[in-house]
């Protein structure tokens, strides 16, 4: 079975990273090594995690441009990964829009996670959109990331219940809870060869 060398992608705290890392610590993910941690703000929290778990913490400048990883950055980005043979990317939290470029070079290879039952409330804030659209059920998704905003195929999800009176805070940290756990068991799931990656 082939093994994998992930690099993870984040823009602040890390917890997603965390649990990641908690997990291939305690031999929850067989085959996959994340072997680099990349970050977008030299100051992110995460990085300095990622160091208390022996990885390597890449900081990358990408203030070019506001919201997406394009222009030298991406470059920057795709010459450092495939420097270090990294076959598998994984978003963590990264605020920023991926673009063809490094896309096409990790095709179906690069999974994100995000705070909601996609393809409803896809972009910034999904718990604050599901509060505010009253919804009873709401959750986590992982999905393959393509050009658009949260958009890529469903790999897994999780669902998670408001309660009566469920604010944004308290139902982001439900979510997150959820979010520990599925993370890990879609990596558990590609290390094992029970998710296709790749083309
Ligand atoms: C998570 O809610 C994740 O779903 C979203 O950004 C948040 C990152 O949190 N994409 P953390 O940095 O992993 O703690």
């Amino acid at each position: 079975m082939k093994a994998y060398k992930a690099a993870i992608f984040i823009s602040g705290r890390g917890s997603n990273m965390e649990a990641l890392l908690k997990a291939e610590k305690e031999g929850r993910i067989p085959n996959v090594e994340f072997s680099l941690v990349v970050a977008d703000k030299e100051n992110a929290k995460g990085l300095a995690k990622a160091k208390e778990y022996g990885k390597e913490g890449l900081y990358i400048d990408c203030s070019e441009y506001k919201s997406k990883l394009d222009g030298k950055a991406q470059d920057k980005v795709i010459e450092e990964l495939k420097k270090r043979k990294i076959d598998l990317i994984c978003l963590a939290g990264f605020m920023r829009m991926l673009k063809s470029k490094l896309i096409r070079e990790y095709e179906n290879r690069i999974i994100n996670i995000h705070p909601s039952l996609l393809p409803e409330f896809p972009g910034l804030k999904a718990q604050k959109q599901a509060v505010e659209a009253s919804v009873k059920v709401s959750g986590a998704t992982v999905h393959f990331v393509d050009e658009g905003m949260d958009s890529g195929p469903i790999i897994a999800q999780r669902r998670v219940e408001l309660a009566k009176g469920e604010d944004e805070r308290s139902l982001s940290a439900k979510i997150l809870k959820e979010e520990h756990k599925l993370y890990p068991e879609v990596l558990a799931k590609i290390g094992k060869g029970e998710l296709k990656i790749g083309k």
